[in-house]
């Protein structure tokens, strides 16, 4: 059964060749049950025209921001509400660089910053102009703002030239709407609040110095992010990385192990605590506040005192222990039993284990093979890139937490 049926799809249709294919896109979107309605920006107008837009969606086709017969039938905000998802096929590189810029100077721009529903962008333009800087910055932009895209595919365009830029094909694009309506109907996690640690931390010796480690984050990341994708309410603790945060995650940044263990226990009550951050075992006790000088003082000694175990604090809450604790452990040898070994004295309900060693190159890599080790014993994952190794960490934590 098509996941369309009852949805309310807002098709702006921008300027340029590809927009009579958008005439066919509305009539496939209604035929699996979803009603269209349309907005034509005075580009799109120069190719097709608001009647056959009207006469295809049997609706008003909406195309003049200061329209006075259309703000009074229908305020551009309502009809920026009044959808369950606005698709923007073809979208120009004039209209995502407004929608990256935030600019609201027409119908379609004004709709797309007043909105609070998601948007899907179809792109379709010259091979050169989707491969400009501008474009590029623009969709990152936009894809970090939560916009959704499909397409453009490669292959001979209308302006003769070959490249990135044509329109994805209708059915194309139907599938890809369908797609966005059947991962919201699959929100497992909708509701549940899941903490989470990540990346390194760092102790510090004096004002610019401190210790750390080897951690990327990229795991952690990933994880909250897939798990944010299955509609968790994520708290994502991270330690200094350059990962991005990913979308719908709440991130809180903190430094030292100490910070971390404050931050994940002013998060709870959670449903699931995950705690990939590789955390430094000790803290400099006897930390300078200038900056040593080694003329002055010699070689320092190092006061280090053991940092709190994160995870053990939350695994032995006796109130407000998280459903499911799930512990990383990142060995050099004897993986499997150094890891079972630790989720006994952490008490957590999980451990997922990896090979860290150098020859791996797991360690800041971009692929994992993790052995994930429960109360009935260790089961081995492939190799496989780190956020494939995510989404199967986050099934598997929504099929626990169901
Ligand atoms: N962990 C934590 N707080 C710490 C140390 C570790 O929350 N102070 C968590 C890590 O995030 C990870 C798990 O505990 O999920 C195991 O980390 P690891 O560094 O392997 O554990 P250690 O107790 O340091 O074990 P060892 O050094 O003996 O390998």
């Amino acid at each position: 059964m098509s996941t369309l049926i009852g949805k309310r799809i807002l098709l702006i249709i921008g300027g340029g060749v590809a927009a009579y294919k958008a005439l066919d896109l509305a009539r496939r979107l209604m035929e699996r049950g979803a009603s269209v309605r349309g907005i034509l920006t005075k580009g799109g107008a120069e190719f097709i025209t608001p009647l056959s837009v009207a006469s295809l969606t049997g609706d008003q086709c909406f195309t003049d921001l200061f329209s006075l017969k259309d703000e009074a039938e229908m305020g551009h905000i309502r009809l920026s509400r009044e959808a369950d998802l606005i698709v923007i096929a073809p979208a120009t590189a004039d209209l995502m660089a407004k929608m990256a810029g935030g600019l609201a100077g027409d119908l379609a721009s004004t709709v797309l910053l007043a909105t609070d529903k998601p948007v899907m962008v179809a792109p379709a333009m010259n091979a050169q102009m989707w491969d400009h800087p501008a474009t590029q910055r623009n969709i990152k932009t936009l894809k970090g703002d939560g916009i959704h895209f499909v397409g453009p595919n490669a292959g001979m365009l209308a302006c003769g030239e070959v490249g990135a830029g044509r329109l994805a094909e209708v059915p194309e694009i139907v599938d890809a709407v369908e797609g966005f309506f059947s991962a919201e109907n699959n929100k497992p996690l909708k509701g549940k609040h899941i903490v989470l640690t990540a990346g390194p931390t760092h102790e510090p010796i004096d004002p610019v110095r401190y210790i750390a480690n080897r951690s990327s984050g990229k795991q952690g990341f990933e994880i909250a992010g897939a798990l944010a994708s299955l509609g968790a309410d994520v708290s994502l603790i991270a330690g200094p990385t350059n990962c991005e945060t990913p979308i719908g995650v709440k991130r809180i940044d903190i430094e030292t192990a100490r910070e971390m263990h404050d931050a994940v226990h002013a998060n709870l009550p959670a449903d699931a605590a995950i705690f990939v951050a590789a955390v430094a075992d000790w803290h400099v006790a006897n930390e300078g506040e200038q900056k040593m000088k080694k003329t002055v003082s010699g070689i320092p000694e190092l006061d280090l005192r053991e940092n709190p175990d994160i995870l053990a604090s939350v695994a032995t809450l006796s109130d407000g222990r998280p459903s499911l604790v799930v512990g990383f452990a990142a060995e050099t040898e004897n993986v499997v039993e150094y890891a079972a070994a630790k989720r006994e004295r952490k008490t957590c309900d999980w451990i997922v284990a990896n090979n860290v060693s150098a020859d791996t190159g797991i360690m800041g890599g971009c692929e994992n093979q993790v052995h994930l080790i429960t109360e009935n014993g260790a089961e081995d994952w492939p190799r496989i890139p780190k956020d494939k190794v995510a989404q199967k960490l986050a099934d598997r934590i929504a099929k626990e937490l169901s």
